[in-house]
């Protein structure tokens, strides 16, 4: 297996300003996946105030899709049904993609960034983050920038910790506050149903949850379950169901307590398992199969224990241009 640094991008970018005889691309368009996590185990806070993590990623067949062309300024726009919900701001991980990349090869960020979004918006599912990931993506290739895999994932780590996994997608366990990948080996294609929750849930939120839960606790180092790699690696969907976990669980039904009755419909509805996904609220299920998956989506969305539900299936590439 190639270490991340040796891949490419998936897909023909679109050619460098050089090999076009410096036309520049009208735009670019980049789909990136969702993520589910598999295993997140937290350890203690850090100084810097993040947590150490195991975290085992899964990416799944939802995708936002960030097209990148030349404007005046940096702009943002978005579609999709949870586009009102989206900051629009220079707080938008796309919007901190462009700048970043840019001020690395003395450009100006002077673009449009429209982001389609079917990703959940603050779901735990990494919507900001396949944003952040699809944008820098889209603007090296724009910009002709040809950063190098290593470069692109070095700006993805100091954008946040999810974002390098939304650039690589496929199966990785992630190590330190979950930036720092392993690409992880899966054997077969998992079915999957997201229920999505009502409203969102802060990440930062979450963690200090996790924290006052666990005062006066001492919390030993994260480590990966060799079960859940070895279920991950066979395909294996009742041995996965088996071994998921999610440490920041309690923490989200703390905040939002009504996620024990989505979960409790979904488990009723004949799921392997439930989890919440990351840091929620979005609640994963996982099938036994596609027809399964129908069935318990079908079971979800009657029970009015969700605002929404969803199928899908991983893993998933991660950024692609189109
Ligand atoms: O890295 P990212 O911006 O996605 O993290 C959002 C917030 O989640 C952080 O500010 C921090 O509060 C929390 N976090 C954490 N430990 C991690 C990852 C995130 O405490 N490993």
């Amino acid at each position: 297996m190639k270490s991340y640094e040796e891949q490419r991008v998936p897909s023909a970018p679109a050619p460098s300003f050089r090999e076009q005889g410096d036309v520049p691309a009208m735009s670019v368009t980049v789909r990136v996946p969702a993520k589910v996590n598999v295993q997140l185990t937290v350890g203690g806070a850090r100084p810097d105030g993040f947590h150490e993590l195991a975290n085992v990623f899964l990416a799944v067949d939802l995708f936002d899709e960030i097209t990148v062309s030349s404007a005046e300024e940096l702009r943002i726009t978005c579609s999709g049904r949870d586009a009102a919900e989206v900051p629009l701001d220079h707080t938008n991980l796309a919007a901190r993609a462009a700048r970043v990349l840019a001020e690395r090869h003395g450009l100006t960020s002077n673009v449009h960034v429209h982001i389609a979004k079917d990703i959940p918006v603050t779901g735990g599912m990494a919507g900001g983050s396949a944003d952040g990931a699809g944008a820098l993506v889209a603007c090296d290739a724009l910009w002709g920038t040809q950063a190098s895999r290593r470069q692109l994932l070095d700006i993805c780590a100091e954008l946040g910790s999810d974002v390098s996994f939304s650039l690589v997608g496929g199966a990785a366990l992630g190590i330190g506050r979950g930036e720092r990948l392993t690409e992880l080996e899966v054997g077969g294609r998992f079915h999957w149903v997201f229920a999505m929750a009502g409203r969102g849930l802060s990440t930062p939120a979450v963690f200090k949850e996790f924290d006052r839960l666990n005062e006066g606790v001492r919390i030993p180092e994260p480590v990966a379950s060799q079960d859940l790699l070895d279920a991950l690696a066979k395909g294996d969907a009742k041995a996965l169901a088996a071994a998921v976990c999610n440490d920041l669980q309690p923490a989200a039904l703390s905040l939002f307590p009504e996620l024990a009755r989505t979960l409790a419909a979904g488990k009723a509805a004949g799921a392997l398992a439930g989890l919440v996904s990351g840091s929620g609220p979005t609640i994963a299920f996982l099938a036994r199969d596609a027809a399964d998956a129908k069935e318990i989506a079908e079971a979800l969305s009657a029970s009015g224990t969700c605002r929404s539900v969803r199928t899908a299936v991983s893993p998933a590439v991660g950024a692609v241009v189109l």
